[in-house]
């Protein structure tokens, strides 16, 4: 989709305008002359009253057609985003012409943006039919360039991440994976460093070793480095990279195995997330780090009871091969020390139990203290993703006592999954600030509606973006 912020309409043959009406058939701001200049009878015959996530198009004079999209009773960043993902999809002709963004709603240019891109996402790749949307082109009537420009990026980056998830486990082998990403930071700052088995072998990544033990495909670790000159904060990204996660030896039912190419979700956020914050010239370093391996039933997979020795850290007793991901995130909250980073988050598709407690559509955030679940949320908030604070609730953490090595995987019982499992990685953060983000439910869109298309949703990539920009603005 191509994008253009212009101050007047060139050309409106050929295209259709998209404008905004609210509930009770008033005109948004800036839709005022569209409204009026359709046949009002038309309109109300449609069955079109200005609710959320309704359209329609009428045939316009000047202009090819007007599609008119609802936006419920309120004129807001939020609806105007969603009213734009609900129009690109109708929209008939290759351009179209956004209105929405004379709405006098701040950052209504973003929102715009976003709706239009995120929203008129497909991921087509395995599609032989020529059900493309028709729309290739936005004209944003009024628009901010610069805000443009910005939130072309973040959704780019956000696309980025969803076309990896949505990729079939098949064709994203570790290595395979590791080269797409490679190939999207080519012509970046980033640097991109690709550990091998050896490499990682000779680092001691025992967790991550014992995890890939089970599968005919070699592990990864994608490690990625921006260091924008006059840098003064540093940030690691740690991401759950497992490619297909079928549970190893505590084998999932076919139904929970279904999904479980979304399991490299956290990997996919945090990689597409730092080549969004070097397209946008954030001053702040950035650390990535990505261990990618299939979890898998090998001959030689890890049993349960078995124990592996992470590169620094508990000694961790499996008792459920299928509680991987907290495995690889300690072998990359070890690695992620090493660079001192002043905050380390890490992102995963982690526990069901974060579902579970907050449904398909907010993630779980979880912090070493309140002032960086603050950061977190407040970044989060102003992006429009939904995250919520759960507890690290010391008192849970004596559940994963190990008998014979120093911490096991599970805690045994069906309660508190999601916290039991922060508590596990908070082991290997250590005591520097640190927020852990469990994606597990919104990784997957089971709609779609407004910006968000069923399917992978590339969640957490805008809200790390944002917070490292309030990284390099602070002090
Ligand atoms: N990848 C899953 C978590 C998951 C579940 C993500 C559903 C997305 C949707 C993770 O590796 C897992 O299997 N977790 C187990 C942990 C349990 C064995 C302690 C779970 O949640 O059941
Ligand atoms: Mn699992
Ligand atoms: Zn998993």
């Amino acid at each position: 989709m191509e994008l253009r912020s212009v101050a007047e309409t060139a050309e409106l043959e050929g295209a259709t305008l998209i404008a905004g009406v609210m509930e009770g058939l008033e005109p948004l701001a800036g839709s005022e002359e569209a409204l009026s200049s359709v046949d009002r009878a038309l309109l109300e015959a449609s069955g079109f009253e200005g609710k959320n996530g309704q359209t329609v198009t009428l045939p316009h004079a000047d202009a090819h057609a007007v599609l008119f999209v609802g936006m419920g009773d309120e004129a807001s960043f939020g609806s105007i985003r969603s009213a734009s993902g609900d129009a690109i999809r109708s929209v008939k002709t290759e351009r179209a012409i956004s209105l929405l963004a004379l709405a006098g709603v701040d950052e209504a240019t973003r929102a715009v943006t976003e709706g239009s891109l995120l929203g008129g996402y497909q991921f087509r790749a395995y599609k032989t039919d020529d059900k493309a949307l028709d729309a290739t082109a936005v004209d944003i009537l009024g628009g901010v360039s610069e805000e443009m420009e910005a939130a072309v990026i973040d959704c780019e980056a956000t696309i980025l991440a969803r076309d990896w998830v949505n990729t079939p486990a098949k064709d994203k082998s570790p290595e395979m994976l590791a080269g797409l990403v490679e190939e999207a930071a080519t012509g970046t700052d980033v640097e991109v460093e690709i550990w091998d088995r050896t490499m990682i072998e000779e680092a001691k990544l025992g967790a991550l070793l014992g995890v890939a033990a089970g599968s005919d495909r070699d592990p990864r670790v994608v490690i990625m480095k921006y260091r924008p000159e006059g840098a003064t904060r540093h940030v690691a990204l740690v991401g759950k990279g497992i490619i297909f996660d079928t549970g190893g030896l505590s084998l999932k039912t076919a139904t929970f195995m279904e999904e479980m190419k979304d399991d490299m979700s956290g990997a996919a956020a945090v990689m597409a997330a730092v080549i969004g914050i070097a397209k946008r010239g954030l001053v702040v370093d950035v650390t990535v780090i990505a261990p990618l391996t299939d979890n898998a039933v090998g001959g030689d997979a890890t049993r349960p009871g078995d124990v592996l020795r992470p590169v620094e850290g508990p000694t961790i007793e499996v008792l459920n091969t299928d509680a991987e991901g907290r495995l690889i995130l300690a072998d990359g909250l070890g690695l992620a020390k090493r660079y001192e980073p002043d905050l380390t988050i890490d992102v995963a598709t982690l526990t069901g139990a974060a579902a579970v407690a907050l449904g398909k559509q907010v993630a779980a955030v979880f912090a070493s203290d309140s002032e960086v679940a603050q950061q977190v949320l407040g970044a989060a908030n102003r992006v429009g993703e939904e995250f919520w604070e759960l507890p690290l609730f010391r008192g849970y953490r004596k559940s994963i006592d190990s008998n014979i090595a120093d911490i096991k995987n599970i805690s045994g019982g069906r309660y508190g999954g999601a916290i039991v499992a922060a508590l596990f990685l908070a082991e290997y953060a250590g005591d520097r600030p640190w927020a852990h983000l469990d994606i597990a439910g919104p990784a997957r869109r089971e709609e779609t509606t407004g910006e968000h298309v069923k399917g992978a949703s590339g969640v957490a990539v805008r809200t790390l973006i944002e917070l490292a920009g309030d990284l390099a603005e602070a002090d």
